[in-house]
């Protein structure tokens, strides 16, 4: 690869899933570079540098909010690039902790501009993981061509077993068509952040791109954290030979994306940024709406479990179908997802049982 380009890049919350990821491309980019992450008990249970980060990262371990963190960090280090991916992001959890997600993603957000304005520093480049929870519901189209926000299914609803929006069909979420609309708390912290840092670097000749994430998986996710990442829940049922219960009729549909792609679009906004005009926000999924009973029996058959079975349970706040149309990031950014959701699992499968085994 290429010598270094980007100067100085600090990486918030470079340590978790997509950090650790990312920091394999960032190596042999960056001058010197420096991820600023606390270590969340609840991501990292033993508070270790996680193994899969790259040994060229300087690791400060600090909570986002604090500013005396940031004025330690800033006395000695000026970035040029900043890749915001601090966050509480437990999407189902922060109906119970609003505060916690707030602080973290909103103030954490602000206590960094804040900080850089204190030092009178402007990096030339911020990269920030946006969500596809705000989106919420996304659009849909009713039969008579009328499109809508549905906004959130009831309770009463769900409890009807009436799961999706009557006489409509849903439409793939789009950053420029797709009114963000959240219904978790999560998704409106990640609106926020995106708000935030489209004010303040606007103000401050600064570049700013928003990547909306889908549903990110494969090796290095976390196998413990309970409240992310049903791919992985699904993957050690199957392990253990159980029938994966399915919420619903199980046909919520996610876009899930594999973990390379989504750290490979990262570093490309890094070194080549996105290309055109118009805002930089930009959907990155694998483009493909996958079922959650499909996913099951993906995985189900792959380590010849039961197959899985249809529970009806529901939770309040899910959200029905999540795709995306991808299009328009194909045309802007130097960038297309290589991992197709068979061949993502498999990987994903084969990693969960070396972790087992060693
Ligand atoms: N994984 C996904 O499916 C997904 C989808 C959409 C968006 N995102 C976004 O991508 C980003 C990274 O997600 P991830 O999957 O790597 O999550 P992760 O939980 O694995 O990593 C987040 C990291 O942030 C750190 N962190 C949390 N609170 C912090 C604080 N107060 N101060 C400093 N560091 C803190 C954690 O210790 C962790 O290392 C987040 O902004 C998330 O909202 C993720």
């Amino acid at each position: 690869m290429s010598a270094p380009t980007l100067g100085n890049v600090l990486v918030t919350g470079g340590a978790g899933f997509i950090g650790s990821a990312l920091s394999q491309r960032l190596a042999v980019r960056a001058s010197r570079w420096v991820v600023l992450d606390n270590l969340h008990p609840q991501v990292h249970p033993t508070a270790v540098r996680p193994a899969s980060l790259h040994e060229s990262a300087e690791l400060v371990v600090g909570d986002v909010t604090d500013p005396a963190a940031w004025s330690a960090l800033l006395a000695d280090f000026r970035p040029d690039v900043v890749v915001h991916l601090a966050a509480e992001t437990g999407t189902a959890q922060s109906l119970h902790y609003a505060t916690r997600h707030a602080e973290v993603n909103v103030v954490g957000t602000t206590t960094m501009l804040d900080a850089f304005g204190s030092m009178n520093h402007v990096p030339r480049q911020f990269v920030l993981s946006g969500s596809r929870a705000v989106y919420g519901e996304g659009s849909w189209k009713k039969s008579s061509g009328e499109l809508f926000s549905p906004g959130q299914r009831t309770h009463a609803q769900l409890q009807e077993a009436h799961w999706d929006f009557p006489d409509a069909v849903p439409l793939p979420s789009q950053a420029l068509t797709t009114w963000p609309s959240p219904t978790s708390v999560y998704g409106a912290t990640k609106l926020a952040q995106e708000h935030i840092l489209t004010a303040w670097t606007g103000s401050h000749d600064s570049a700013l791109t928003v990547l909306r994430f889908q549903n990110v998986y494969g090796p290095g996710q976390s196998l413990t954290n309970p409240y992310t990442g049903i791919v992985s829940l699904f993957s050690q049922l199957a392990m253990r030979g159980e029938s994966i219960p399915v919420y619903e009729d199980g046909l919520i549909t996610r876009d899930f994306v594999y973990i390379d792609d989504v750290a490979d679009s990262l570093a490309t906004v890094l070194v080549t940024g996105p290309t055109g005009d118009g805002p930089s926000t930009f959907d990155v999924g694998s483009g493909i709406g996958t079922t959650i009973l499909e996913l099951a029996s993906l995985i189900a058959d792959f380590h010849g479990a039961p197959q899985p079975h249809i529970t009806g349970a529901f939770r309040d706040g899910d959200v029905r179908h999540a795709s995306t149309d991808i299009g328009r990031t194909l045309e802007n950014l130097d960038w297309a997802p290589q991992w197709s959701v068979e061949r993502g699992i498999s990987a994903l499968q084969s990693w969960i049982a070396e972790q087992q085994n060693s």
